[in-house]
């Protein structure tokens, strides 16, 4: 059988209109904008209005992505929604999306695997589209970071938002997904946990007094975790897809912290330029970081048709995931 080449055919996004800017923090909890902007870059990030969900995000994203690939919902063959906020533990978030979105012949399914979710949804669907067993893909990652967010810790609160990406992959003619690395490791799992809610400790009165159900994160250890990850799996990438680092064009880093991104770039010799950032608008949006980076990149021209884009994610599990696509325009 012959390969298909699986490339991105369009891209969306969705943010709330909502605003939390450093100062408005400064009112919650004991710190300031001066900290928050030199150790992360953040300034201010988008939280979801009661009314919007995880859903209602990744649907408008994934609408616009779907308009601008010129694919409607009839042609799509699977939904992947890439997540830790889902609107319910089941069923999916992608099935509802399935629903809203009235797409008859699609299977759908969420995607957990933290901040990398929305590097390693492209690589699922770029595998099912190589083998030529579905054509149209929609990958989301969306999430409301601020419903699982403790307003009280100011270790974590500053630097979590909410926001949807999403990206329909489709058969192109050459370029689009040149290659893939993930990896993941289960045993620094607890650095970066919600440990309440699922099987293991289900919600009871105890478990909300503990404030079990909110992000809990050993930043020191994820901070050094992130730069090793993000420079191995990005060389990795490279060697595998047989593309020299210094021949990509964009560098689309999972968007959490200013210094984890520099300090990356710098070990992998990417100068300035080429590195994209939009972390102060919008913190860390975990699985949503890559798509919504990745869109604006293209919206403000900085990729054309034939530039080499490196994805690359880190975060819970611990996972870590790059990628690089060709932009076939
Ligand atoms: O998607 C993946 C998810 N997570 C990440 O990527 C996070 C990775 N880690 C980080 O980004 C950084 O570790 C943080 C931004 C979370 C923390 O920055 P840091 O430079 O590692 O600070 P630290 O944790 O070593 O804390 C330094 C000091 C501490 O005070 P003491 O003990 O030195 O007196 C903290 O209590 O800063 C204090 N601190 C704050 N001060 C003002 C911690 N948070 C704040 C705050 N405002 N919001």
């Amino acid at each position: 059988m012959e390969k298909v080449q699986a490339g991105i055919l369009g891209l969306g996004v969705s943010l709330p209109q909502k605003i939390l800017t450093n100062k408005d923090l400064e009112k919650k909890v004991d710190t300031t904008d001066e900290w928050i902007r030199a150790r992360t870059g953040i300034k201010e990030r988008r939280i979801a209005s009661p009314e919007e969900t995880t859903l209602s995000l990744a649907e408008k994203a994934g609408r616009e992505a779907m308009t601008n690939a010129g694919i409607s919902a009839e042609e799509l063959d699977l939904i992947v929604v890439a997540t830790v906020t889902p609107d319910m533990v089941f069923p999916a978030t992608a099935c509802l999306l399935q629903d809203a979105l009235n797409a008859p012949d699609a299977a759908a399914f969420d995607l957990e695997a933290g901040c990398s979710g929305f590097v390693y949804g492209l690589t699922l669907a770029a595998q099912f589209i190589n083998n030529g067993s579905y054509k149209n893909i929609l990958v989301i990652g969306a999430e409301v970071l601020s419903r699982i967010t403790d307003w009280e810790d100011r270790n974590t609160c500053v630097l979590f938002g909410d926001g949807a990406g999403a990206a329909v992959m489709g058969p192109v003619d050459h370029g689009g997904f040149l290659g893939f690395e993930m990896g993941s490791d289960g045993g620094g799992g607890e650095f970066l946990k919600m440990p309440a809610g699922g099987g293991a400790i289900p919600p009871t009165i105890e478990s909300v007094e503990q404030r079990l159900h909110y992000i809990k994160m050993d930043g020191n250890q994820v901070f050094k975790f992130a730069v090793k990850a993000m420079v191995r799996s990005a060389k990795k990438v490279a060697a595998k897809a047989n593309i020299a680092i210094e021949d990509i064009d964009l560098f689309i880093p999972h968007q959490a912290n200013i210094r984890i991104i520099e300090s990356s770039a710098k070990r992998l010799r990417i100068p300035e330029e080429k590195v994209f950032m939009n972390l102060e608008k919008y913190g860390n949006t975990s699985a949503a970081s890559i798509p919504i980076a990745f869109y604006e990149a293209w919206k403000e021209g900085r990729i054309d048709k034939g530039d080499r884009v490196l994805l690359v994610g880190f975060g819970a599990g611990l996972t870590w995931g790059s990628c690089i696509v060709e932009w076939t325009g």
